[in-house]
């Protein structure tokens, strides 16, 4: 078989499976109200890069002998994973008072914190139900676990705003819990599911857990750099919300003096332009780059054999996307 040949194949089964995953995500959101359907069609249009489930199929196929179908398992866990991730979206733009999500209005904007609220409810209520479906026990452990980590992740981060004091330490325990915990599970449940070993599966998920952490680092970048055009979301919530991200925190424990107090000040501000300038000619920004960066690489070096040389491949070029995208 040529690479080229198996590179389109593998490019179709998760094509065929993202299909399938779009299909389940639908059918178990159906309400018959259809001021409930119109609501959860119109937070469809959060399903952007489906990372998350795509991590799920690719893993599932890694550990899956050559020609062999991934289990009906697989596509529930991947739509359960997309349908938490989106009811955290829900609630964390009412958290953050966003107004844009994916080029569009986001559903707090729109409807108000109430719907929002509700939807988030209704979406993480449905995720369970589906995952239920599968009838294994273990999957809905395991999310029930994640779901819970990801809230204290929150919560975490909700008690350490405006505080200067926030280390890097504490950051990348938020950063574990609200983001990569998550990935780290798709990764993991998809290994798991097409019968990987223990070594593999927990390779698999720390594998997936440094790339949440590099593909947070890399959001928080985007929230105090970018701009909402090319992000496609409401940016520079950090700031607002008096959460500090890792080029602040970089840059208060590595300098002294007035470039130190005028970071600080600029936080306290909440002066975008003049915390950039300050924290650009420290060299934060770029520290917390590299960061991720590295994060990244380390996550590379965990990847375990597979059986399917070019889904190992597909992980790695994943993983390079974590950290060089602009949205
Ligand atoms: C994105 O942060 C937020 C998360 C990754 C987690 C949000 C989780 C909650 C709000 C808890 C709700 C939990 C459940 C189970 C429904 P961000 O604001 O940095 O990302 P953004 O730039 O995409 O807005
Ligand atoms: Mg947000």
């Amino acid at each position: 078989m040529t690479r080229a040949f198996q590179e389109t194949a593998l490019a179709a089964d998760i094509a065929a499976g993202l299909a399938r995953v779009g299909t389940l995500f639908d059918s178990q959101l159906s309400s018959v109200f259809p001021a409930v359907n119109e609501l959860c069609r119109y937070v469809e249009r959060y399903r952007g890069k489906m990372l998350r489930p795509t991590l799920v199929l690719v893993s599932g196929l890694a550990f899956t002998d050559d020609g062999e179908p991934l289990r009906a398992e697989h596509d529930i866990v991947a739509a359960t994973v997309e349908m938490i991730h989106m009811a955290t979206l829900v609630h964390d733009d009412v958290l953050d008072e966003a107004a844009v999500r994916r080029r569009g209005e986001t559903v707090n904007f729109l409807r108000g914190n109430e719907t929002a609220v509700m939807l988030g409810d209704y979406l993480i209520s449905n995720a369970f139900h589906l995952c239920s479906r599968a009838g294994n026990p273990a999957l809905n452990l395991r999310l029930g676990e994640v779901t819970n980590t990801l809230c204290e992740g929150e919560l975490v981060q909700l008690s350490r705003r405006h505080d200067l004091t926030l280390d890097e330490h504490t950051y990348f325990e938020i950063l574990r819990r609200k983001t990569a915990v998550l990935v780290g599970a798709s990764c993991e449940l998809g290994t798991m599911l097409a019968n990987g070993s223990a070594a593999e599966v927990a390779a698999m998920r720390a594998f997936g857990e440094h790339l949440g952490i590099a593909f947070q680092i890399q959001d928080d970048l985007l929230d105090l750099l970018g701009d909402e055009a090319t992000v496609g979301k409401s940016i520079g919530r950090d700031l607002e919300k008096g959460k500090l991200t890792l080029p602040m925190i970089l840059h208060i424990a590595g300098s002294s003096g007035s470039l130190r107090v005028a970071a600080m000040d600029a936080i306290e501000a909440k002066d975008g332009a003049s915390l950039r300038r300050v924290l650009a000619r420290s060299g934060s920004i770029d520290a917390a780059r590299e960061k991720a960066i590295s994060i990244v690489e380390e996550a590379k070096a965990l990847l375990p054999a597979t059986k399917r040389a070019h889904s190992r491949e597909l992980l790695l070029e994943l993983a390079d996307r974590v950290v060089a995208r602009n949205h």
